[in-house]
């Protein structure tokens, strides 16, 4: 049997993905195989092979974080799924855009019936990471937070469960998803030149109890310095080069940031509930054949795709 998967062949661009056909993985103990029926897009895919976190030659193959699928083999001891059950992989150990892929079984949710493969294979990084940005931050109810980059995959998500905790929201992204943001429950501002005296007229009385930040840039950075009492209670997911200098929060991974790895794994079946509530949505941008992986990474590099990017094995 074999099986295919994307790799890269050097650092660089998206034009560096092959597409290979290997033998299917069998899984070693402990060890459940999924037939992978989607693949979440996420930025840090091709940071990976770009070279942003270095130059471990592994980097090239064991890129992609999260898929959902059915079981297909499980390994010595694996108790707790069988073949065919519905689940959700939250990390990947050897390179997730394949047809097959093997990990530890305690890194498997079961997807729940009425969640798309789309939506639950996007749960793990997006959901976990807004989740643990409002740990940071200590968000509490009546409260009110800015949302730098409210229109992007974490984004939506944290105005979302912002919003669920009785929260006033404001958002920044790029004026065509000030609807969308809306509909989330949010107030939508421009992002660009004045955006600390936009930010400075939404906010009630011209403060922010908290800012997440899923950006990273200057103004982002600044203005939530700027309108947060507590440089505590300002988090980056993004901002990895200024967080410790300006005395916030950075989350993650990197030097000086918190993991979180707890409450992200706690996070996956909370978020996969909510979704099959119906109370948060992940809304999905576009979908691609696994063979048209390089398309997708340009589209989530170069543009603003206003929702998830999904491969389809
Ligand atoms: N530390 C962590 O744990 C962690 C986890 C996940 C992601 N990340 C990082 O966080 C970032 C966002 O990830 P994502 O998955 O949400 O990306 P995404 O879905 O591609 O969304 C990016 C969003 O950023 C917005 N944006 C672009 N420039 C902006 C600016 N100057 N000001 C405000 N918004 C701006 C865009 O909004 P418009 O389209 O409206 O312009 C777009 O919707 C990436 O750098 C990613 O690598 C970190």
């Amino acid at each position: 049997m074999s099986t295919r998967i994307v790799t890269a062949a050097d650092f660089g661009g998206p034009e560096q993905l092959r597409l290979q056909t290997v033998p299917t993985p069998e899984p070693g103990p402990g060890e459940v195989r999924v037939a992978v029926r989607a693949i979440s897009v996420n930025p840090v895919d091709w940071k990976l092979y770009g070279g942003m976190f270095g130059r471990d030659p592994g980097l090239l193959t064991g890129f992609g974080a999260e898929v959902a699928g059915t079981v297909d083999a499980v390994g010595d001891g694996v108790t707790s799924y069988g073949p065919g059950d519905a689940v959700v992989v939250r990390s990947v150990p050897g390179g997730a855009y394949a047809d097959h892929v093997l990990a530890p079984a305690d890194l498997l949710t079961a997807k729940p019936a009425g969640v798309s493969w789309e939506a639950a294979a996007s749960v793990p990084v997006v959901g976990g990471t807004a989740v643990h940005a409002l740990e940071a931050v200590h968000l509490g109810e009546g409260e009110s937070v800015v949302v730098h980059g409210g229109s992007g995959g974490v984004g939506r998500l944290v105005v979302q469960l912002a919003v669920r905790r009785g929260a006033r929201v404001v958002a920044t992204a790029s004026e065509r998803h000030h609807d969308d943001l809306r509909a989330l429950g949010a107030e939508p501002v421009a992002y660009g030149d004045g955006l600390l005296e936009r930010l400075r007229a939404a906010a009630p009385d011209g403060r922010f109890d908290a800012a997440v930040d899923t950006v990273g840039t200057d103004e982002a950075l600044d203005s939530s310095v700027a309108l947060v009492a507590d440089p505590q209670r300002v988090v980056t997911i993004a901002g990895f080069a200024r967080f410790q200098e300006l005395g916030i929060k950075a989350i993650g991974g990197g030097p000086g940031a918190e993991p979180g790895e707890d409450v992200r794994a706690a996070a996956v079946p909370q978020v996969l509930d909510l979704l099959a509530r119906g109370e948060v949505t992940i809304p999905i941008a576009r979908t691609f054949p696994l063979e048209e992986t390089a398309e997708a990474h340009r589209l989530s590099r170069d543009a603003h795709p206003g929702g998830k990017l999904v491969v389809l094995p």
